[in-house]
């Protein structure tokens, strides 16, 4: 006789984790959209300051939190959820919203973990396939809205695919979606989007009550390992729901810290926009140099197809990290023969071209 597990652990699918944990030596790691910067002086500064009190508990209301993105975004602290991650949040998003019987709607490919809203549930996941263009096909996922339908999660920009959908389009699928039917709009990328100003979607919340933003600080902030998100939410009983159903102290002392203080240095985040920009601009060059055509990126990271010509995926892959870059295959994200790489520092991202070029024998 052995331990009996529940269905829920055979539905859930594997993650498709970066192999960058236990690496040797200097290697360019472009394969989880992080932040090639290291955490500011001063937010490591407040970590330390609180980690002197660890031995008490965190606030389960993460009221200074809340309080500093009230103050930021505008919006009342009441409408605000704090999480583990943006990826806790969306956990308990499923958890509130779906359950047997119930549709969630989403895009295919997108982020990995949304298919773990199904397995975690037992609702039934529609997955939607992007257009030509490897965007959110919005018409298509409005008609796949039933009366089972809880929740549609529309990422933008979307990951794995870069992409991103302009607000207008979002406004007016917002406007089409039932009033019963949770739309989240999960923005962890938005920051880098230049297509419009990346605080825009905040106008929709007013007019929106069935509206979720989710945000994170684990990408333009650079503290995915602390894990810290946010999500701003036009009904606040969203927030006494997920709060509800989550274990209380779902956001440790050091997080909360550092995001306090990471949001007081907005003159940063916007240089490293910038920065990102110049990253998108010359890999994008060098890529069509190499004959490729990424998609049109508005995120940290581009995506294309290899060409037909190219070595498998999988060796392409493996011949990167032989030349010390790791970047994601596209299979364990949805589409087999394609490349998801994250922008790195100047001389990660030549790394990367020296590299593919390389590997693809230009
Ligand atoms: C689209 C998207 N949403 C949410 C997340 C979750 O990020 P975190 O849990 O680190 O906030 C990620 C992380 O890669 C992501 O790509």
């Amino acid at each position: 006789m052995s331990i009996e597990f529940s269905d829920r652990v055979t539905r859930t699918p594997p993650y498709p984790m970066a192999p960058a944990y236990d690496l040797p030596e200097d290697v360019a790691l472009m394969a989880s959209n992080e932040s090639p910067d290291p955490p500011l002086p001063a937010v490591v500064a407040a970590v330390a300051r609180v980690l002197g009190a660890a031995n008490r508990y965190p606030d389960p209301t993460n009221a200074k939190l809340r309080a500093a993105l009230s103050t930021r975004f505008d919006v009342p602290a009441e409408q605000i959820a704090i999480g583990s991650g943006s990826c806790d949040i969306l956990m308990a998003a499923g958890d509130v919203l779906l359950e047997s019987g119930a549709e969630v709607v989403y895009a295919w490919p997108s982020f990995s973990v949304y298919p773990y809203l199904e397995a975690a549930t037992g609702a039934r996941g529609i997955r939607v396939p992007l257009n030509d263009r490897h965007e959110h096909d919005l018409d298509a996922m409005l008609a796949q809205i039933t009366v089972a339908t809880r929740l549609v999660i529309v990422c933008n920009p979307n990951n794995p695919t870069s992409t991103a959908i302009p607000l207008d389009a979002i406004a007016a699928f917002v406007q089409q979606v039932p009033r019963h039917v949770c739309v989240l709009l999960d923005e962890a990328y938005c920051e880098f989007n230049t297509l419009d100003d990346p605080d825009s979607s905040l106008e929709l919340l007013k007019q929106h009550p069935n509206l979720v933003l989710m945000r994170t600080f684990s990408k333009v902030y650079g503290l995915c390992g602390l894990r810290v998100g946010y999500a701003l939410c036009a009904d606040p009983r969203f927030v006494t729901a997920v709060n509800q159903i989550r274990q209380p102290f779902f956001c440790n002392s050091a997080a909360q810290a550092a995001a306090i203080e990471a949001l007081r240095h907005q003159d940063v985040v916007a240089e490293r926009v910038e920065r990102n920009v110049v990253a998108r601009v010359e890999v994008e060059s060098a890529l069509h140099d190499l004959g490729i055509e990424p998609a049109q990126s508005q995120a940290n990271f581009c995506w294309f197809d290899l060409p037909e010509d190219s070595p498998g995926e999988a060796d392409v892959v493996a011949g990167l990290a032989d030349r010390g870059v790791l970047v994601r295959a596209g299979t364990g994200l949805g589409r087999e023969g394609a490349l998801r790489v994250t922008y790195g520092t100047p001389q990660q991202n030549d790394r990367f071209i020296a590299a593919l070029r390389d590997v693809l024998g230009r």
